[in-house]
């Protein structure tokens, strides 16, 4: 191949990608959020429809322009995402989940905005969101799709302990693990990561432009899609 050429690799499948960060509402004006930027996963939607794939986006709160070939889906809430995933994940041969997902949402949203009344304020009771990931992995096996399902974590501490722990529960196929802290993942233009398989593979992809990290999740994505099966 010329340099800089891509090769389809991808050509014929389908890819569903997360990304961007969940919203949820406390009233009309004020909503539980994280700093989520959603470049990550604007670089695996650019960087899947150059190597082929048919891609759709399901972007959370995301302030950036349309990737190139993408259909993109916005939703704002860890709910809405759920049900849009539910939806999408239907025929994919891959469904990459880079969305900072609310772990917990307010039991109530105010239908008024909530006001200073000079005593102390109510307090405000969440709930548990439903973890998408863990269960995109429990509608595939109840299809018995083929399908390769990718997670991402952001870890402080034994990052691979805790990433290789993240792995087991939620069943993945891949869990790409970023360290946190230092000025990196958030918001910033360049990536590292290491990428733990469900087979044992440890890969360690460098400090690099998010379009090189999402390029090489795509190869281990590849590697894993069954061969002709379109
Ligand atoms: N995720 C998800 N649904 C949730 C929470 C997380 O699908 N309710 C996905 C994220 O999109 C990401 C992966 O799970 O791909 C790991 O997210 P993370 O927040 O690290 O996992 P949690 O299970 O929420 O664990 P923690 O308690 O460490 O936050
Ligand atoms: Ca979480």
């Amino acid at each position: 191949l010329r340099r800089g050429a891509v090769a389809p690799d991808l050509a014929g499948r389908r890819v569903v990608i997360s990304a961007g960060g969940t919203r949820e509402a406390i009233d009309p004006v004020r909503f539980i959020g994280n700093h989520s930027s959603g470049r990550q996963g604007y670089a695996l939607a650019r960087t899947a429809a150059a190597r082929g794939a048919d891609v759709t986006l399901v972007a959370a709160n995301v302030d950036l322009p349309d990737p190139a070939g993408a259909r993109v889906v916005r939703v704002s809430s860890a709910v809405e995402l759920s049900e849009a995933m539910a939806a999408e994940r239907a025929g994919a041969d891959a469904v990459v989940m880079t969305a900072a997902v609310a772990d917990f949402r307010p039991v109530t949203s105010a239908a008024s905005k909530i006001k200073k009344s000079g005593a102390a304020p109510a307090p405000i009771e969440l709930v548990e969101n439903p973890d998408i990931l863990a269960g995109l992995v429990v509608d595939r096996e109840r299809e018995g799709l083929e399908q390769t399902i990718v997670g991402f974590a952001a870890e402080t501490d034994d990052v691979i302990a805790n990433g290789r722990a993240k792995l087991a529960r939620k069943g993945c196929d891949l869990l790409v693990v970023n360290q946190v802290g230092g000025g990196r993942a958030f918001g910033t233009e360049d990536n590292q990561a290491t990428v733990l398989a469900s087979d044992g593979a440890v890969v360690d992809i460098p400090t690099g432009p998010k379009e090189a990290l999402a390029d090489r999740v795509w190869d281990l994505v590849v590697e894993r899609l069954p061969r002709g099966a379109r």
